[in-house]
């Protein structure tokens, strides 16, 4: 007899539309387990870590979050940041804690074009773009290395210094991954961003590795570019990209350029794992908490839902994420879109659609 598997999510929504954004994706994820014929369910455990709980307890999550966490099989996680705290504190204090506490080391953003999402980009071809980011997500420019002195020297002397940190083993793990990213595309190549010209150390230390590791794959087609160029490639030349992997800091805002010019900031997914498995891995959406919208119910789901999709692939449920992932294209098809890319439709209503779509998929299976 077959038993049902009990998938463990904890979810953290945090701030702003944080909040807006999880519960959708949650609900996309209990409509799949409710038509799953019994295959599997969901156990969702609830934090309400965020700028609120930092306002009343003086953290920003449970002094113990980490070991809570631990119980779990992967963790949802909508935005972190609100404007009474400070944007670093809340950063590090939530998410950055448990990327580094759980050396969920690789970060994947996928830049995808979705069917009648008015693109930024004058492009002959543009539902055909797609290429993933690959970001170091444990050292580099976000290390935390560094600290402020001097001010007792008087106004306008203090110093500052913040370190770079990039480790050979760091940088060999994200670019072996970024290679076996590579190999499950069709067209086989890895683009690495650097500033090499500038960053003389670390980022010459990542080229070296980069160029040593690539020796591993004669089969995949290699690239070395600098940021700025790469910036341009982005609008110009987005055709020719498939898997490009960077640093800590420079794949966060190409990641951020990407999915503006495939339409939104709003429809951009990322997973960060830890790929030994010994920690759960983390699944949210690329933007952030969005004070300026929030409480309006017009948030756009589409990054969050596909964040999940992300981590159905991870939990071995590939068929249910594919079907996430063609109700979503089905969706934004239809016309069914947020403000942020050109529509009407509340945030409730694109979710409704997406799940409307996936009844539709499934009765056809
Ligand atoms: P943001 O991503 O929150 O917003 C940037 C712009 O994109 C805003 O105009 C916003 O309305 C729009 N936008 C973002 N997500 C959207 C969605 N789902 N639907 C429609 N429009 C959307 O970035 P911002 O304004 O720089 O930061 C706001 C707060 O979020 C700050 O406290 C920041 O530190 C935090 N943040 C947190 C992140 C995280 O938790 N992973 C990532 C980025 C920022
Ligand atoms: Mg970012």
């Amino acid at each position: 007899m077959s038993q049902k598997k009990i998938y463990k999510i904890a979810i953290i929504p945090g701030d702003g539309i944080g909040n807006e954004v999880i519960a959708e994706g949650q609900r996309v994820l209990e409509y799949l387990a409710a038509n799953s014929n019994e295959k599997f369910g969901f156990e969702f455990g609830y934090f309400p870590w965020g700028c609120d709980y930092y306002k009343e307890h003086g953290r920003m999550m449970a002094e113990d979050g980490l070991e809570q966490l631990k119980a779990y099989d992967a963790i949802y996680f909508g935005a972190v940041g609100w404007n009474d705290v400070p944007d670093h504190v809340s950063l590090w204090g939530l998410r950055l804690a448990i990327t580094q506490g759980f050396d969920q080391w690789a970060n994947i953003r996928p830049v995808r074009f979705l069917p009648g999402v008015p693109s930024k980009l004058n492009h002959p071809d543009i539902e055909k773009l797609d290429w993933i980011l690959v970001r170091e997500n444990s050292e580099g420019e976000y290390s935390g290395f560094g600290g402020r002195n001097f001010s007792a020297r008087g106004a306008g002397k203090e110093v500052a210094v913040q370190s770079s940190v990039f480790t050979e083993e760091g940088c060999e793990r994200i670019i072996r991954f970024a290679f076996d990213v590579a190999r499950t595309r069709s067209r086989k190549k890895v683009t690495s961003v650097t500033k090499s010209n500038a960053q003389q150390y670390g980022l010459v230390l990542w080229d070296e590795v980069f160029k040593r590791v690539s020796r591993e794959y004669p089969d995949v087609e290699t690239e070395q570019w600098l940021v700025d160029a790469m910036a341009a490639r982005f609008v110009l030349k987005p055709e020719t990209l498939e898997v490009v992997v960077g640093s800590n800091l420079i794949a966060d805002i190409l990641s951020d350029l990407g999915s503006a010019i495939a339409g939104s900031l709003g429809l951009a997914s990322s997973a960060n794992f830890n790929l030994e498995g010994k920690y759960p891995s983390m699944f949210e959406p690329v933007h952030g908490s969005a004070p300026d919208i929030a409480g309006q119910g017009v948030a756009n789901p589409i990054g969050t839902i596909a964040s999940g999709a992300l981590m159905l692939k991870h939990l071995g449920l590939n068929h249910e994420a594919e079907l996430v992932d063609r109700a979503i294209e089905e969706t934004t098809r239809q016309g069914k879109l947020t403000p942020d890319i050109g529509g009407s439709s509340k945030t409730k209503e694109v979710t409704d659609a997406i799940i409307d779509n996936l009844s539709q998929l499934l009765v056809q299976q």
